[in-house]
């Protein structure tokens, strides 16, 4: 906080656009958080929340169930292959708390006591909460609260761009799912694993390779492990599939969804359990079997409308084509950035661009500039019209999923400008 004097108030927005009240417009490079489809002050959109705030704001699914609510989970049900059901939230990481809650008590409810243990990837990241962070360990972030934290089995991720020098990378792949097959092997107290579907979006924009994730999938079924997947940042067209797991070829037992599930309008988020996890909760009021958790805004009903709406758009517009299309102007730069000075290394798939900043790139030295390289990047970008943030030493690219060709030629010429200018703050 000490770097941030003052903020910019984001006073209106319109498409990809974001105006503050100094009458500034900025593109939206974050898409808001990661989570803006349709850019902002969509029609249809507002015009979802409006109609349905005239008839129902809020109730409760303690008891009671929505229109809306009963409609989106029929919809979630249908794009995701092998699900059952459907557990709101409000926000991703609650979303990953229950999933952590269910795969722990699907074990309980089936009467095996000694399956409690967690496995993960190293570096991956499931949310601020105290158990997403136990599953989603990033040290930067949470070192702090190591000790409050719950043990979990963190296993070695391949990144291509900082493989252990003695490996290769397909080597490196091979020892990091040789390593999950031996822990499984010899642990029978693993409940389940859970990992980012597709891509490690906040630990550092790192793809997973060809054929990983399927591994790990059959590995956890071979040995009777629960895969946990979590899509809320990878999901819903980020990476170029509507449903990331099936490009992935890899089914989970209990998969998150957030983040653009509403258009990115309302907070919600949801937990999708196969009927083996959904069965194994259902047994006589005394046998204790039901998942304890509910949230005050679970299943809101302009959520759920919003969620509806932007479902029938993505269909209707084609959106996960278009995404496909408008991610290969993403191509066009690589060379042109990689001949910054700076740059290390671009990890690209779908509206998802990581660009790796280093001191030199011969030795892929990190930087530690005094200031956090986020400030001087945000600021520099202003001045460029753009809204942009980085993870560490990696600037991000996550715009609205339906920016137009157009709108991301100038994003990324944008963003080229940005970091040229601002190299020299932080070497
Ligand atoms: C992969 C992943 N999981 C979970 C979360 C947490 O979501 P939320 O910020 O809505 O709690 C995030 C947020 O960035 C995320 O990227």
């Amino acid at each position: 906080m000490k770097e941030w004097d003052s903020f910019n108030e984001i006073v209106k927005a319109k498409g990809m656009w974001l105006t503050d009240s100094n009458g500034n417009n900025l593109l939206d490079g974050v898409a808001s958080m990661w989570c803006n489809v349709w850019g902002h002050s969509k029609p249809e959109l507002i015009n979802a929340i409006t109609k349905q705030s005239k008839k129902l704001q809020h109730s409760s699914m303690f008891n009671l169930t929505n229109e809306p609510a009963e409609i989106l989970a029929e919809s979630l049900v249908k794009i995701s292959p092998g699900m059952h059901r459907v557990f709101y939230s409000d926000n991703g990481s609650s979303a990953m708390e229950i999933a952590i809650k269910m795969a722990l008590q699907y074990w309980n409810n089936i009467g095996e006591m000694k399956k409690t243990k967690i496995a993960t990837l190293e570096n991956g990241y499931h949310g601020d909460t105290f158990g997403a962070m136990s599953v989603g360990y990033v040290p930067e972030f949470f070192g702090k609260f190591k000790k409050q934290l719950f043990p979990t089995i963190q296993i070695p991720v391949p990144n291509k761009y900082r493989i252990p020098k003695e490996y290769s990378y397909l080597d490196y792949q091979n020892f990091c799912l040789d390593k999950i097959e031996k822990q499984f092997s010899k642990d029978d107290k693993i409940a389940a694993f859970v990992m980012e579907s597709g891509a490690q979006v906040a630990g550092g924009v790192n793809i997973f390779p060809k054929g990983f994730q399927r591994r790990i999938s059959k590995i956890c079924k071979k040995y009777n492990i629960l895969l946990v997947l979590d899509e809320i940042a990878t999901g819903f067209g980020r990476l170029g599939s509507m449903i990331q797991y099936t490009e992935q070829k890899s089914i989970p037992d209990i998969v998150a969804y957030g983040k653009m599930l509403t258009g990115g309008y309302i907070t919600m988020a949801a937990t999708l359990a196969n009927k083996k996890i959904y069965d194994s909760f259902l047994g006589e009021f005394y046998d204790w079997k039901h998942l304890f958790h509910g949230h005050t805004f679970t299943g809101n009903p302009l959520s759920s409308a919003v969620a509806n709406e932007n479902l029938r758009l993505y269909k209707k517009n084609n959106l996960i084509k278009k995404i496909q299309k408008t991610s290969k102007v993403f191509e066009e730069y690589y060379d042109e950035i990689g001949e910054i000075e700076t740059v290390g290394d671009i990890r690209h798939k779908g509206m998802l661009m990581g660009i790796e900043l280093v001191k030199d790139k011969k030795n892929k030295t990190p930087i530690h500039p005094k200031k956090s390289i986020n400030k001087i990047f945000f600021e520099e970008g202003k001045k460029h019209g753009i809204y942009l943030r980085t993870l560490g030493n990696i600037v991000m690219l996550v715009p609205p999923l339906a920016i137009s060709e157009e709108e991301l030629d100038l994003l990324l010429n944008r963003t080229i400008n940005t970091i040229k200018s601002a190299q020299n703050q932080i070497l």
